[in-house]
């Protein structure tokens, strides 16, 4: 099994880990092309069927040896940091507790997290940190973990933390946490417009469980001419198979996101849907060039939240220098 960390990035990281004792990792934010939302289990979470795609929106976590007996200390700063909690149960903590424990290290480190990623968007901005954490202080503590174990303790930190470590375009199953990767490639560019109020994703999760009663609800499942519209890299034909089972949910509890989602349509998107949990919309568009308008028409109609631009597919988590 390949190690997770290159052979020339382990020799820097060894060096550094004598000279300074400091390293940075990065991870991205991720949409759902397709989220198909299955029965409650009896764990209390949802039979998925979904389609990441990770875009070119990171954040960047910095870790450093800490004295003896400081154990796991937090900063954050950038987008939403105010929305972060500073205590054991944010992700990025609870990665590096993961990680001293199961490899006999004592967690002493600080994590400081640069963020780009909207808090709490369902843009899975906590996943990332955990798994940009976890790639850091492998490289920091010099443990070399393979990307089979990272992704194992990825799964413990929270549904979506694994396809963080990887990137990319892939099929989750189970909760979200069984990983296939999609077998095509097509490079898209999104408009993403972010909301300042988050969305708490278990609430997202209830509403759904409570607009759907006692329904009989079906296995999940992607549609395989999702596949066959990234292999012929068109986004016209991928537009309107773009779905997600919770988007009614997060509409029911924010009827806004139903006009935002009218208005970029009105603007010429493809397509546009509600990622994850929301509150975020993202708007698949035919280029660049017409993704900048949207993002600058966007910003005229809702100035307190921004809409950027991003593409995809993104690398995972990995190495910053
Ligand atoms: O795994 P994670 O901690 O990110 O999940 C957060 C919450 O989202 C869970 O506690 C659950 O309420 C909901 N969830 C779910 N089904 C999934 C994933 C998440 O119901 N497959």
């Amino acid at each position: 099994m390949p190690s997770f960390v290159s052979r020339r990035q382990r020799r820097s990281c060894d060096q550094r880990k004598v000279e300074r004792v400091s390293v940075t990792a990065s991870a991205p934010a991720k949409i759902n092309l397709v989220l198909s939302v299955g029965p409650l289990r009896e764990d209390g979470y949802h039979e998925l069927a979904t389609m990441f795609h990770a875009i070119d929106r990171r954040d960047t976590v910095t870790v450093e040896s800490g004295p003896s007996g400081s154990g796991v200390t937090l900063s954050v700063e950038g987008e939403g940091a105010d929305g972060v909690p500073l205590d054991d149960t944010n992700l990025a903590a609870r990665a590096a507790m993961i990680l001293a424990q199961r490899t006999g290290r004592v967690a002493d480190v600080r994590i400081h997290i640069n963020k780009t990623i909207p808090v709490a968007g369902g843009l899975a901005g906590g996943s990332a940190d955990a798994a940009a954490t976890l790639v850091a202080c492998d490289a920091l503590w010099g443990t070399r973990m393979t990307r089979t174990r990272l992704t194992e303790l990825a799964a413990e930190l929270g549904s979506d933390v694994p396809f963080s470590v990887h990137g990319g375009t892939m099929i989750g199953r189970g909760r979200g946490e069984d990983l296939t990767p999609v077998l095509a490639h097509a490079e898209l560019t999104w408009v993403i417009w972010p909301n300042s109020l988050g969305l708490s994703t278990p609430t997202v999760y209830a509403e759904c469980d409570r607009l759907r009663g006692d329904r009989l609800i079906p296995s999940p499942s992607i549609d395989e001419a999702v596949v066959s519209a990234l292999r012929a890299d068109d986004p016209r034909l991928l537009g309107p198979l773009l779905s997600n089972d919770l988007q009614e949910a997060a509409i029911s509890l924010r009827p806004e996101l139903a006009d935002v989602l009218a208005e970029g349509d009105g603007m010429g998107a493809i397509a546009g849907i509600v990622s994850g949990s929301g509150p975020t919309t993202v708007f698949l568009t035919e280029n660049e060039a017409e993704a900048k308008i949207m993002s600058v028409k966007l910003g005229i109609f809702y100035p307190d939240s921004p809409a950027f631009v991003a593409r995809g597919p993104a690398p995972g988590a990995r190495l910053e220098d």
